[in-house]
């Protein structure tokens, strides 16, 4: 494969590095220990990249078998304003992954796994870079009200966990097993939007997937692989990870990243436009599908931890006896693995949103119970949190019939600030102009 690096002009490159000064601290120790953790792999580059010598034929929907566009202008009115929703909320889970993971980053329990979860974060923002330059390199002006593009860069970078555009970004994590499980459940749906948007009608879009995709593989690497190791250790009887804890971070993060697919019902327009190849449920279907593969060779390695004596053919069989008959296999019962949650657990968007369904399926009347029974299947600090105490004021007024389940899903917070709020005493904006952004860059 051939790739082309591309750099931001200086003040919006600067605006990209400021930002990075205040939510992503630890960037020059990665840099700076690259080769101890990452000795065979090229060093990383704060660049857009776009793959060359891709299809330039649009592959699906009205416009098959024309010639992929190059310009906005080449895109219709209302295709345009949807590729550019597309893109801003793209590059706003770029930087929002980066804030979540900077919250409880340092008290991991290893340094790997500190400095892998290092490693997608700078990569983070490198697709964030990438999503400013498809929103820079090209004039968007005919389909954003107005906006220049500096003041998208502004509404991007200023956005904080609580007002970005998709609910996954909006929750703080708790503690590191959030790192861990928002990379193997939250990166994974970037894959599969990722892998949808290859085949998109706006070449430039296109051509920036193929290099996003071979990060987002990392991602995928840094959240399963240590969660392997801590369901084998928690097999051996490690007092600090349990099952419990692992299932309690998956029951927060699957029914956000479920919802991030879209509706159910919809993405048809996705599809007709050549942007996507997929419509939200066959998405969410397959996302489901590897979730559960994912989940089950987890509790594969619990199990051949747990009797390592077992031939693999032995521990398989154990596992799918527990599954189906739900009982007891020498001492190991079927609640001390793990569990994929129905597609309608804890679910506020989309087809489910607001029914009350446990996290195997099992149906609840009453919103106190459901409440309750939520209670014990999420972690301590986060039932604690202000989105819960939302969450629940909406299902209590659904319950009631007093508030219409269309109106619970758009009472789920979105504060929107615009432009302004760099934390740095020197300045009030991101991107600046000559000595203002020098100045700045000492901050
Ligand atoms: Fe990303
Ligand atoms: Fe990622």
């Amino acid at each position: 494969m051939k790739v082309e690096a591309i750099s931001l002009e200086k003040k919006y490159h600067g605006a990209v590095e400021h930002w990075q000064r205040h939510n992503f601290k630890d960037y020059e120790t990665l840099l700076d220990q690259w080769e101890k953790y990452f000795p065979t792999d090229e060093r990383f580059c704060l660049c857009a990249k776009l793959e060359l010598g891709t299809s330039d034929t649009i592959a699906i929907g009205e416009h098959k078998g024309e010639k992929k566009r190059l310009e906005p202008e080449q895109l219709s009115e209302e295709e345009a304003a949807h590729l550019l929703a597309i893109i801003k909320a793209q590059a706003s889970t770029e930087f929002g992954s980066i804030q979540q993971h900077a919250g409880t980053l340092e008290r991991a329990d290893d340094d790997q796994d500190r400095f892998w979860v290092l490693r997608v974060m700078a990569e983070e923002l490198r697709h964030g870079y990438q999503m400013l330059h498809l929103l820079l390199s090209k004039d968007w002006s005919h389909v954003s009200r107005g906006v220049s593009g500096e003041q998208m860069v502004e509404e991007i970078l200023s956005m904080q966990t609580g007002n970005h555009v998709l609910d996954a970004f909006n929750l703080d994590y708790d503690s590191f097993i959030d790192n861990i499980t928002f990379a193997a459940i939250v990166d994974r749906v970037g894959k599969y939007q990722l892998t949808m948007q290859r085949i998109c009608a706006y070449r430039p879009m296109a051509d920036s997937m193929p290099p996003m995709l071979r990060e987002e593989a990392f991602h995928l690497a840094a959240g399963v692989i240590p969660m392997r190791r801590w369901a084998q250790r928690a097999a051996q009887g490690d007092p600090f990870i349990t099952m419990t804890a692992i299932q309690h971070a998956i029951n927060k993060w699957v029914p956000r990243a479920l919802e991030m697919f879209g509706d159910e019902r919809g993405g048809e327009t996705n599809v007709k436009f050549g942007f996507k190849d997929l419509k939200n449920r066959e998405a969410q279907d397959q996302y489901i599908e590897e979730v559960q593969k994912m989940i089950r060779d987890i509790n594969l390695r619990f199990i051949r931890a747990r009797f390592p004596a077992y031939a693999p053919e032995q521990a398989d069989a154990a596992l799918a006896e527990l599954e189906r008959a739900r009982g007891t296999h020498h001492g190991v019962r079927r609640e001390d693995l793990l569990r994929t949650p129905d597609r309608r657990f804890f679910r506020r968007k989309g087809e489910p949103a607001f029914s009350m369904v446990g996290v195997d399926g099992e149906p609840f009347t009453d919103a106190e119970e459901y409440l309750r029974y939520l209670s014990r299947h999420l972690n301590e600090g986060y039932v604690a949190s202000r989105d819960m105490r939302n969450y629940a004021e909406a299902l209590r007024g659904v319950a009631a019939g007093t508030l219409a389940v269309k109106d619970a899903i758009m009472k789920m917070p979105k504060l929107k600030r615009v432009g302004g709020t760099c934390p740095c005493s020197k300045g009030v904006r991101w991107v600046m102009d000559g000595s203002a952004a020098d100045q700045a860059a000492s901050a």
